[in-house]
């Protein structure tokens, strides 16, 4: 069967704690999934590891299972598309296929000093005009040197050539090309802190500041490419993988994100808000990160975004650390019952705070208990925080881009909470859009995907077909915004490291 007489499209959505296969049949419908969590690695505080050989498990046995539910054989699949959680990286021997050490995950904050010792340096603010990104341990370039400063004899190897490293998308597709193709695509590159964002090539001179051989480095391209064929042994045809975004970037595609001034936000493990800024990279002056939004046809297109670290993550600590819920989706119910009259502030710093805060010191608070509060206004508190943190973004975001946002566009999991939607329309004095498709993140992969082989339409025409579930406009006056957020803001001042 040719690529043309082939319907079917196939994205694989590695994220931080599960992996995914969707199999999509005409005008981007979901016909098939499947699912498999993998395991955590917290070895030490503030770091976090995962199994690379364990996530290309979950890749295989994801893909065989979505292949069966959805009754097809690999040779129906025209392409696959690759949605990955980003900035966590891994090095491997480019021989055997063998990861030298533990992927380094994006919420792993072993590089701490490093980068302070950076900004110290007074190294900061060539990195971001370079990448658009800030000294933070969030970022894969400090992770990389890690990995080749502690793992024995892995500089000498890196050296002679024998080794490799890439965020996951690259690993992946090192391993489903059967180790032909190691690439990656713009997006996942700018999130590494080596890559040039203005000339779209990997940084000779970030590179030599953190001592990383750029032999090692995959060969960057656009999102809708070829980036080789699966090795025919592994699903029994040589599927073509012609479209990869990180995972952010490839929601916004999937939320049809294809103007100026479009912004949706994902609420996943953390949170995640991109804005599409156009043509040309726009410099944060209220520490948001200048990134690619997307790259077709050699064109990049850029985005403003704020990422925060806890989102879904605040919902899970109720469930496994205070354990007051059982499963996530009773917060909801919990948080209803909440006295209204209590005004309890919970600032998820678990991690750190990121965007606009970047204190990777801070760590988790609560404020305003009294005697009468409970595991119903904590549960409330957590879901307002993922409301406050978007307000955060928001406010940044107006300011640099001198516009103020007008429409959120919403997807995630959490994004099911009726509740949660509207006091982020409350609070941040917006119209809310949530869309009838939540998974955007891997319909925004399948998508490039088949833009690639012709069988998607292009940007123009996605946007006319995205479709409104509902839209959520704000109930509460500004005033009463304004007086909520003043608690937060103050809460957040209290929380940081810097107070003292
Ligand atoms: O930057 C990290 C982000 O890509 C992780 O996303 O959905 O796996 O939490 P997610």
């Amino acid at each position: 069967m040719s690529i043309q007489d082939k319907k079917y499209l196939l994205a694989i959505d590695q994220g931080t704690t599960s992996t995914r296969a969707i199999v999509y049949g005409e005008n981007l419908i979901p016909i098939a999934s499947d699912q498999t969590e993998f395991q955590q690695f917290f070895p030490q505080d503030g770091w976090v590891e995962h199994d690379a050989n364990e996530i290309w498990q979950t890749v295989v046995t994801t893909i065989k299972g979505a292949l069966k539910k959805a009754n097809l054989a690999a040779d129906d699949i025209a392409a696959i598309g690759i949605t990955n959680q980003r900035e966590t990286i891994t090095l491997w021997d480019r021989n055997s296929g063998e990861p030298l050490h533990k992927a380094i995950v994006w919420q792993d904050r072993r590089t701490t000093d490093y980068c302070a010792e950076l900004k110290k340096a007074g190294h900061e603010e060539t990195v971001t005009a370079k990448t658009g990104l800030l000294l933070d341990p969030y970022f894969s370039g400090t992770k990389a040197k890690w990995l080749l400063d502690n793992v024995e004899g892995a500089r000498d190897r890196a050296a002679k050539g024998e080794l490799a490293i890439g965020t996951i998308d690259s690993w992946l597709i090192y391993k489903l090309t059967g180790g032909a193709s190691h690439t990656t695509d713009a997006t996942n590159a700018s999130r590494t802190l080596l890559y040039n964002i203005h000339k779209g090539e990997w940084d000779l001179d970030l590179l030599d500041l953190l001592d990383i051989p750029a032999a090692l480095l995959p060969e960057v391209r656009d999102c809708a490419a070829d980036f080789g064929q699966c090795d025919k042994d592994l699903f029994g045809a040589a599927i073509p993988i012609t479209g990869v975004a990180g995972d952010q970037h490839a929601a916004t595609i999937g939320q049809a994100c294809f103007e100026k001034g479009m912004i949706k936000s994902t609420y996943g493990t953390g949170c995640f808000a991109m804005m599409n800024v156009g043509d040309k990279p726009l410099a944060s002056s209220n520490r948001l990160l200048s990134t690619l939004c997307y790259q077709l046809d050699g064109k990049p297109t850029y985005a403003l975004e704020g990422s925060i670290y806890m989102a879904g993550a605040t919902v899970q600590w109720l469930r496994d650390g205070l354990g007051i819920i059982e499963s996530a989706a009773q917060v909801n119910d919990l948080a209803a019952k909440a006295d209204n009259t209590q005004s309890v502030y919970l600032v998820p710093g678990f991690v750190g705070l990121g965007a606009p805060y970047w204190d990777s010191d801070a760590r988790g608070a609560i404020f305003g208990l009294t005697r009468n509060s409970g595991p119903r206004e904590l549960a409330r508190a957590a879901l307002e925080s993922v409301g406050y943190q978007t307000r955060d973004l928001i406010t940044a975001m107006n300011a640099d881009f001198g516009d103020d946002v007008s429409l959120l566009r919403v997807d995630g999991g959490m994004t099911a909470s009726n509740m949660t939607m509207q006091f982020l329309a409350d609070i941040c004095q917006v119209p809310v859009d949530r869309p009838t498709n939540l998974e955007t993140t891997a319909k925004g992969a399948a998508y490039l995907a088949g833009l690639h082989v012709g069988l998607c339409p292009p940007p123009q025409d996605m946007m006319e077909k995205w479709e409104l579930d509902q839209q959520f406009t704000p109930q509460q006056s500004a005033d009463w915004a304004t007086q909520k957020y003043a608690g937060w803001q103050d809460a957040v001042a209290r929380t940081l490291s810097t107070h003292s």
